[in-house]
């Protein structure tokens, strides 16, 4: 990087502010307010998105039992999937446990969902696949804006795509719309645990034409 683009980078808020958000997958048991809770709601919906459609929706989970049977729910497709990946008894278990245990033990989680019922309709197949391809870009944009807010507030959280797996499965449980669909869950807590990770240079994914 060249001096002035570091100097630049260095004294930037907003860099040293998204280099500090990490994924937190352990909380502690206290409740997120539910003024944070209406924050990170309001984050999210100012994501941009195609035809300013804002095709995102979101369940908010608080309830114990809740949280459980989507748990279980998650965990007996995970078990099906990685038995019929032929995956060792001791794996599947602690794979199985530890998406158990990290989804029960997240005091809120926010199951991230997308409505096409605004988009654009065409007819023809390639048109209408990148209308959804565009609904998806822009959800994940609105769940972007909510890892930001929930590090500003101090939450820890972290962005889980099971639900994509098995979207019928959370859709039955969570009672959803028939047009809303899972795209990701992101759990959130006061965090338990620090983590560092680091990005490969942005040189090494760029090109200059
Ligand atoms: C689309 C997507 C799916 C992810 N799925 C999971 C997941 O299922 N479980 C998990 O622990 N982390 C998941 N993550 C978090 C990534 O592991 C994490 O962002 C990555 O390791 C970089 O770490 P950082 O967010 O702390 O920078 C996911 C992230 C994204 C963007």
């Amino acid at each position: 990087m060249t001096f002035i683009v570091e100097l630049l980078m260095n004294s930037s808020e907003l860099l040293d502010f998204m280099r500090g958000r990490r994924s937190l997958r352990r909380y502690q048991s206290d409740d997120v307010p539910r003024a944070w809770i209406e924050c990170l709601l309001e984050a999210a919906i100012w994501a941009p998105s195609a035809h300013n459609r804002q095709p995102w929706r979101f369940v908010v989970i608080e309830e114990h039992e809740t949280k459980e049977r989507l748990a279980r729910e998650l965990g007996a497709a995970l078990e099906r999937d990685l038995r019929a990946d032929g995956l060792a008894r001791a794996v599947i278990d602690a794979d199985v446990g530890r998406s158990y245990a990290r989804i029960t033990s997240a005091p809120l989680l926010i199951m991230v969902c997308m409505s096409l019922i605004d988009m654009d309709v065409y007819s023809d197949d390639q048109r209408n696949s990148h209308e959804l391809t565009m609904a998806q870009q822009s959800t994940a944009m609105a769940g972007q804006n909510m890892l930001l807010m929930a590090e500003k507030l101090g939450l820890g959280a972290c962005w889980m795509c099971a639900p994509l797996f098995c979207q019928d499965l959370v859709a039955a449980v969570l009672e959803l719309p028939t047009d809303w669909k899972p795209q990701g869950m992101i759990t959130l807590g006061y965090p338990a645990q620090r983590r560092e990770r680091g990005r490969e240079p942005w040189e090494t994914r760029v090109l200059w034409r």
